[in-house]
């Protein structure tokens, strides 16, 4: 038995921004738990729901220096769906209203006591694991740290760490002297062929140096990261550990993303009876949103944060062209206040055609998947997505541009060979992406059948975690062994 701990700064049920959340939650649920003990750690935020606080029992509480200062730790543990969830606790740290309130400095602060606070905790827990699993920048120290505990006992050598990617855009970079500073980490730590990157500290980067594997969430992403446009200025270093990188496509809990057994949607249906049944889905989600009520309507889904990593530009800049054509549009999301705004406009402009929703819902989000019939997603870039893999088990056709795991995970459609799950482009471009939403459309109006075989194709698909799960128990399997 191997014992994995996985260290995130997000995951669901307890609390959620995007994808992260959903991949720190499922995936532990899918490994061979003869094989695996699988556990996770994450902060206890504030923001959380009562509902999950009051799950959560104290096991114990000390002190640890950072930032010039000792910090309380408290450790709460609970039970979920089969896995063990530790939460550190820390008010001064984990207020707020958000996970990633406050300014860049703070962020590298918080969770700089996050990643030490993992290490640190082991021991009270009496968990060690063989192998810590660490999820984007917020816990990218804690590889550093481990290498610099090793030196301080026997305790902490021998424990293997992999880094995963979610978002290489984000790598919690700050001064090197304050860094320094709030990490309490010794100099020799902060040059460029260690944390430091073009003159300031990076901690993603620290995370991408000292794990014993690298991975990422596709396998053209992992390809992606390697060259200027995506590398995000670390390609180099990209390439320089490229023997020891993986990609891994994310998977879905299909439990919880079940269209058959799904208590958020009007109308649960599956891919035997959707012909009849998802369409009522449409009709109900027309009547809650205050849309025209119309069957037949060609409804498009956005559910997303409202970034430029998802390609809300393109959106805004043909948006006025598309909705001269027979569809609706459906957007949730929040984010930068451009996009929240844009939305807002066009809402107000094309009453009954597009309805905006800036705001986060679970359940609106399940009712969305499950009454489009088509998912637009035309990101800059996308390291994995999930979103149109949601979109895909309810068979709703994504239309996105093929980068990241969209081009791993979409299939476009061949008219001539009758194949294909969705539609894609290729270039960053507002009117090939219009005239590819075009081509769904008149599939969508004049070739029904052709349109329906590709939903059940969609809906045939499997983005289940069992293939990725192995995927990761045979990388876990190269660094420990069986
Ligand atoms: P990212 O992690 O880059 O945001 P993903 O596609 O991997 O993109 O995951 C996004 C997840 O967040 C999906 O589960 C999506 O349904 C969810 N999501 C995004 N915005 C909202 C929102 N406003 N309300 C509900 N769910 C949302
Ligand atoms: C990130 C990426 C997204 C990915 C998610 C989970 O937020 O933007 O593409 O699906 O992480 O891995």
């Amino acid at each position: 038995m191997k014992n994995i701990l996985f260290a995130a700064s997000e995951c669901v049920p307890f609390i959620k921004t995007g994808g992260l959340a959903d991949v720190a939650g499922s995936l532990p649920k899918y490994f061979n738990k003869e094989n695996y003990d699988v556990r996770v750690v994450l902060p206890k935020y504030n923001c959380m729901y009562q509902k999950w606080k009051d799950m959560m029992e104290y096991i114990d509480s000390f002190y640890m220096n950072l930032a010039g200062a000792d910090r309380y730790v408290g450790i709460l543990t609970c039970e979920y769906e089969g896995i063990r969830f530790y939460f550190i606790d820390n008010e001064y740290y984990f207020s707020g209203g958000s996970p990633y309130e406050g300014d860049p400095k703070w962020g590298i602060e918080k969770f700089a006591f996050f990643s030490k606070a993992v290490l640190s905790i082991l021991p009270v827990i009496g968990f060690r694991p063989d192998l810590i699993h660490c999820h984007d920048w917020q816990t990218g120290l804690i590889p550093v740290y481990l290498d610099n505990f090793r030196f301080a006992g026997e305790y902490y050598r021998g424990i293997k760490s992999v880094m995963t990617i979610h978002n290489l855009k984000f790598q919690g970079v700050w001064d090197t002297k304050s860094v320094r500073y709030i990490t309490g980490l010794p100099d020799y730590y902060f040059v460029p062929d260690k944390m430091e990157a073009y003159k300031d500290a990076n901690l993603l980067k620290g995370g991408i140096v000292y794990a014993d594997k690298v991975t990422t969430v596709s396998q053209t992403y992992a390809q992606e990261i390697k060259t200027p446009f995506y590398g995000e200025a670390l390609d180099g270093l990209m390439n320089a550990r490229s023997h020891d990188l993986w990609g891994i496509v994310n998977g879905l809990d299909y439990d919880e993303w079940n269209p058959e057994k799904d208590p958020m949607i009007a109308h649960p249906f599956n891919v035997e009876n959707f012909r009849k049944v998802k369409v009522l889905n449409k009709t109900s989600l027309q009547e809650e949103l205050g849309l025209d009520k119309d069957p037949k309507a060609m409804m498009i889904g956005l559910v997303s944060r409202l970034t430029d990593q998802k390609g809300f530009d393109l959106v805004d800049y043909i948006m006025d062209e598309l909705c001269q054509d027979a569809v609706q549009i459906v957007v949730l999301g929040t984010g930068e206040a451009k996009y929240e705004n844009m939305f807002r406009h066009f809402a107000w402009k094309y009453a009954g055609k597009v309805s905006a929703n800036i705001y986060y819902s679970n359940e609106l989000s399940h009712r969305i998947y499950a009454s489009c019939d088509a998912f637009l997603m035309p990101s800059l870039f996308e390291p994995c997505g999930l979103s149109q893999l949601m979109s895909l088990r309810y068979g709703t056709l994504p239309i996105v541009r093929e980068t990241g795991g969209l081009k791993d995970t979409v299939e476009p459609y061949n008219e001539y060979e009758k194949t294909g799950t969705g539609f894609s482009f290729t270039n960053y471009n507002a009117h090939e992406m219009l005239s590819t939403i075009r081509y769904a459309e008149q599939i969508f109006y004049d070739k029904k059948r052709d349109w329906n075989k590709m939903v059940e194709r969609a809906m045939n698909m499997d983005f289940s975690w069992k293939n990725s799960a192995a995927r990761y128990e045979l990388l876990y399997r190269e660094l420990l062994g069986e």
